[in-house]
């Protein structure tokens, strides 16, 4: 039996397989390359000594998808696969919609076909919109005041498997509301690896200090916060991969679920940019050169959750600080200046 991990060959996806190895769980990755390599999956082998079980394709597919569940024996599944650019979303929402929504649909589809009934999701805090109160809980209400159609999209999914789950308590849904994943693996092999210009604040961090880009812009220093920059809840990207295999063990102990399972994972502090900066230069010893510039539109002034419930109900708790984090980054992008077309 095996774990598919839709969008295994990403970011997250990648640092995933490692957990599931350490686990003992066998993984099949499905992914269509839109945003990764097959290089990332060359370096998971490297990293466990096995080689990793891939097959190219598309999550709206739902001929490739019974294919895939035809030839092997699959347990559940992570589903990581989607789009998650949140400005390239709000150019694109069809294409955003179609491959996040239609494609998890297709995906549900062929899952109910072959009694496969057990799935993680990764949604992100973005579905919260903008609380009023900090930290967040997952009770809090979901859908209101989100300013993109990424974010929606996350949001559209998650009414979705609740609805299924409410049809037919026999699936077995947990849903990871992820707050801000940086870091990479500690071997500097495997990392995030951003198409052109990051959207992200820590492969931007990391690009200036190797000196791929001269500046790094700060959008805002006026919000009510610490030092006035954005706060947010950074969590190394390791400890949510690890998250992945906690909730998969909670699944294999339930039978029946009337309701998915929702856990926020987070570290449950946030941190300014000026303080990821501090961080990072302190770790690094690299001067990150920075400009304020206006409020980007569409970011709140501060996120962070409770992530009590991750620990009551996956005990599953961060073990990696801002510092480890920012050694990571900085470990992967030094040893990878160019991603993973270096090799
Ligand atoms: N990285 C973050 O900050 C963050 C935060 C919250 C939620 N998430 C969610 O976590 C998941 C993984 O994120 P990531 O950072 O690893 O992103 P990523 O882009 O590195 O990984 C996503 C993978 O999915 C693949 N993919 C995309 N569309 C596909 C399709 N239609 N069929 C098959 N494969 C497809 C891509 O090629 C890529 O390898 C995404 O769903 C993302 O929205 C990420």
């Amino acid at each position: 039996m095996a774990i598919l991990v839709t969008g295994g060959a990403g970011y997250i996806g990648s640092h995933t397989l490692i957990e599931l190895y350490k686990a003992g769980l066998e993984s099949v990755v499905y992914d269509n390359l839109s945003n990764a390599s097959k290089e990332s999956l060359k370096r998971v082998a490297q990293i466990i000594g096995q080689e990793i079980t891939f097959v190219e394709g598309d999550i709206r597919n739902k001929e490739q998808l019974r294919e895939l569940f035809s030839n092997y024996s699959i347990d559940g599944v992570i589903h990581f696969a989607g789009l998650k650019a949140v400005a390239e979303s709000v150019q694109k929402p069809l294409e955003y919609y179609d491959n996040n929504v239609v494609g998890t649909l297709r995906l549900l589809e062929v899952m109910g076909e072959f009694d496969c009934k057990s799935i993680i999701f990764s949604s992100s805090a973005t579905v919260y919109g903008e609380p009023n109160k900090m930290p967040i809980r997952e009770e809090f209400p979901t859908g209101n005041g989100i300013t993109n159609p990424y974010g929606r999209s996350k949001y559209m999914i998650e009414e979705i498997l609740k609805d299924l789950s409410k049809s037919d308590s026999s699936w077995k849904i947990v849903i990871l509301r992820y707050f801000n994943p940086i870091g990479a693996h500690e071997s500097g092999l495997i990392g995030e690896d951003p198409n052109g210009i990051p959207n992200n604040l820590m492969p931007y961090i990391s690009q200036v200090a190797i000196g791929k880009l001269n500046e790094l812009q700060v959008f805002g220093d006026d919000y009510p916060t610490v030092d006035g920059t954005g706060v947010r809840d950074y969590i190394h990207v390791v400890d949510l991969a690890n998250a992945h295999v906690k909730a998969l063990e909670y699944l294999q102990k339930q039978t029946v679920m009337p309701e998915p399972l929702i856990v926020n994972v987070g570290r449950g502090q946030g941190y300014s940019v000026l303080e990821l900066i501090r961080a990072f230069e302190k770790v690094s010893g690299v001067k990150v050169p920075y400009r304020i510039v206006g409020r980007r539109e569409g970011d709140v002034a501060i996120s962070y959750a409770d992530a009590t419930l991750a620990k009551k109900k996956l005990d599953w708790v961060a073990r990696y600080d801002i510092e480890k984090m920012c050694a990571d980054s900085w470990n992967w992008q030094k040893k990878n200046p160019n991603g993973y077309e270096t090799s």
